[in-house]
């Protein structure tokens, strides 16, 4: 109980502009790490497509969702949307079509009403319960991805090795900027994660190649392969460190997890020596 309540959930938007690049299924591996290592995970559906609900929530589409948090009418406990899955650290708060009424594409009608912060209270709320919270993002930069990053500390951007320009990358960096700069200062890119990565192909290790020499630092050392044993695993609704703990696959969601979290605890590092020497600044300058 009492390590319960020292929990502080790191909190991290999967997104990308493009579709089906891998987002949904990096918010399966990290998920099926934290059940196999005993971390709560909280999965928030930001996709009406509610992929990511289908796979942990029956009849996800029933009850009240992530909808609610955008409703002001509704002023909804985020504690009572959360649905338990099947698997003991893994809880979702699910999507459904109704999110399709609030996820305003004009920016002018959500800035008058402050939706893209709808989601920044809640998540303080439901961190001390928390190892992680993942938002798994829509192919959109609508409101409801914007509240993401609002309401979060990191981003991770899964991408295809293909023409990266293609992906939206340069839009997706500019709406990262954009948040830090106006409603979430604490937001960090974590990285660019190659996925569903064609191993047999020469044009995907030729880009791979030019992609870490874009993104330097930024971008993952963990690949992810496109290998039938994933998608098994998640037609299957069981995490690949649970259907096949030995496998090469399980193996590479535990090394994104770890370098996840070998990240986080690098750009904290920044931040904190930042705050002290932000700290020996003020006392030279008042001494
Ligand atoms: N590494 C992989 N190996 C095999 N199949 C994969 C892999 N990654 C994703 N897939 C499969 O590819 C499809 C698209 O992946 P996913 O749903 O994760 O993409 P997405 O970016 O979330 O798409 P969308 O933009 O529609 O939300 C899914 O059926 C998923 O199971
Ligand atoms: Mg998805």
């Amino acid at each position: 109980m009492r390590e319960r309540s020292q929990h502080r959930a790191s909190v991290i938007t999967v997104i990308n502009l493009k579709g089906g690049v891998g987002k949904t299924h990096a918010s399966w591996l990290l998920a099926a790490v934290c059940e196999e290592r005993k971390k709560r995970v909280l999965l928030v559906d930001a996709d009406m497509q509610a992929n990511l609900t289908s796979s942990f929530v029956e009849e996800g589409h029933r009850e009240p969702g992530v909808e609610a948090l955008f409703d002001p009418a509704q002023d909804a406990d985020p504690n009572t949307l959360i649905r338990k899955s099947v698997f003991p650290q893994i809880d979702v708060i699910p999507a459904n079509t109704r999110l399709a009424r609030f996820d305003l594409a004009d920016r002018h009608l959500w800035e008058k009403t402050e939706l893209h912060l709808s989601l920044v209270e809640p998540v303080s709320s439901l961190r001390p319960s928390y190892d992680f919270i993942l938002f798994d993002c829509p192919p959109r930069l609508s409101v409801v991805s914007f509240a993401a990053l609002c309401a979060s500390d990191y981003v991770v951007i899964p991408l295809e090795a293909a023409d990266w320009g293609a992906q939206g990358i340069v839009q997706v960096t500019a709406a990262i900027e954009e948040v830090q700069r106006h409603y979430n200062p604490r937001l960090k890119l974590l990285g660019y994660l190659v996925s569903r990565f064609k191993r047999a192909r020469a044009y995907q290790q030729s880009y791979l190649k030019q992609l870490r020499t874009h993104f330097g630092g930024l971008a993952f050392d963990t690949v992810v392969p496109d290998l039938a044993r994933f998608e098994q695993s998640v037609t299957d609704r069981i995490p690949i460190t649970l259907q096949a703990p030995r496998s090469e696959e399980a193996d590479i969601a535990r090394a994104l997890f770890r370098e996840v979290e070998a990240r986080i605890k690098a750009l904290a590092g920044q931040s904190s020596h930042r705050r002290k020497s932000n700290v020996r600044r003020s006392t030279v300058v008042a001494a």
